[in-house]
């Protein structure tokens, strides 16, 4: 599937911008191939319209904001959050008449600015962490993948590659068959429980508090169509550790990363810093991993194409899934054959 040729994936939310970064101006964001600008008004709520000028086309992000609206740095005509030119300097005692960008859906959560570019068909998914007394917020990851969506979100309900992709953190090599999953679908995503054996490392034994050579993590997985999940660990002493990854789609073959998690300890139990610093390794494993896949992954999982095994159920899920939300739109699979991205060339 290719991410920004499916017009029913422009009506989800995605996070694009953590709200730190708009604090000194607007800033550019491509979602879905779409050249967004973002920015923040008066009240600091976020805005996002079409980065260029209906003058001369100039960025609007390369421009300033005045109040509610963002100036163009060009000429200075002004728009509003609603995209409508308010103000042309050089014809003051004019309207600026019909003069327009187009404007999109933004809300602030979660720390993040989040973009839909069409008519919401579901909302920015609840996180009781967010307001539960207990935890705390730890900003972890955002950063460009040269990985498609999907192949993130199935990489993520993948319990099968723990033994593999993250032997050297907490995989377990020689227990490579993870549990059969009880997966509940809903309307925009899905939900399963389980628990997998894992290796418990040094550095994961100080933030754990715990001293054992192995553990349990007793996950809750959300899946949030198209591209966002929730993984709630609870370890054997009660300690939750929440990790929310959304692959915004900046393109076909390149989604933002965006991570974020929720704790149940302290600061001084557990140093973000640190907590930060074991997700970068497992981060990293899966990284390296997705980065060498063909970016367009088939819904169709009957074609061939690809050969599957049982543990591969939540992708399964998630391609069905999909496919039937395409198909309720009117959307045919758009694909591209030969789909892969070339290997970064290895400095020499
Ligand atoms: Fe924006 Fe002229 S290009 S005001
Ligand atoms: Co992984």
């Amino acid at each position: 599937m290719l991410a920004t040729q499916q017009p029913v994936l422009r009506r989800f939310w995605y996070p694009v911008m953590p709200l730190e970064q708009l604090g000194d101006g607007p800033q550019p964001f491509r979602l879905m191939n779409e050249e967004l600008v973002l920015w923040l008004d008066s009240e600091g709520k976020p805005h996002a319209a079409e980065d260029r000028c209906a003058h001369r086309t100039a960025r609007l992000s390369l421009g300033w904001v005045e109040g509610d609206n963002i100036v163009c740095p060009y000429h200075g005509w002004t728009y509003d959050g609603g995209g409508g030119c308010v103000r042309i300097p050089q014809t003051p005692d004019r309207s600026a008449g019909r003069a327009k960008v187009r404007a999109f859906n933004a809300e602030a959560r979660y720390g993040y600015v989040w973009v839909c570019l069409g008519d919401p068909l579901t909302d920015i998914p609840h996180m009781p962490e967010a307001d539960e007394p207990g935890y705390r917020v730890i900003h972890q990851f955002y950063e460009v993948w040269r990985t498609a969506g999907l192949r993130l979100m199935e990489n993520s309900f993948d319990n099968a590659h723990f033994s593999f992709v993250h032997r050297e953190s907490f995989g377990q090599f020689d227990k490579p068959i993870p549990a059969k999953l009880n997966i509940v679908e809903e309307d925009f995503g899905f939900r399963f429980e389980t628990v997998a054996p894992v290796n418990n490392p040094p550095l994961q034994k100080k933030l754990l508090k715990m001293d054992s050579d192995t553990t349990e993590r007793h996950m809750t997985s959300n899946w949030f169509m198209p591209f966002g999940r929730k993984l709630n660990i609870r370890y054997p002493n009660g300690l939750v550790h929440a990790i929310i990854t959304y692959a915004t789609p900046i393109d076909d073959e390149h989604s933002m990363i965006c991570q974020w998690a929720y704790r149940s300890d302290s600061e001084e139990d557990a140093p973000a810093e640190q907590i930060i610093a074991f997700d970068r390794q497992v981060t990293e494993e899966d990284k390296r991993v997705l980065e060498s896949t063909d970016y367009d992954a088939p819904l169709d999982t009957a074609s061939g194409e690809e050969r599957h095994m049982p543990s591969d159920q939540p992708g399964m899920v998630m391609r069905k899934m999909l496919l039937a939300l395409l198909a309720r739109f009117g959307e045919e699979e758009a694909r591209i054959s030969g789909a892969r991205i070339p290997m970064k060339e290895k400095a020499s």
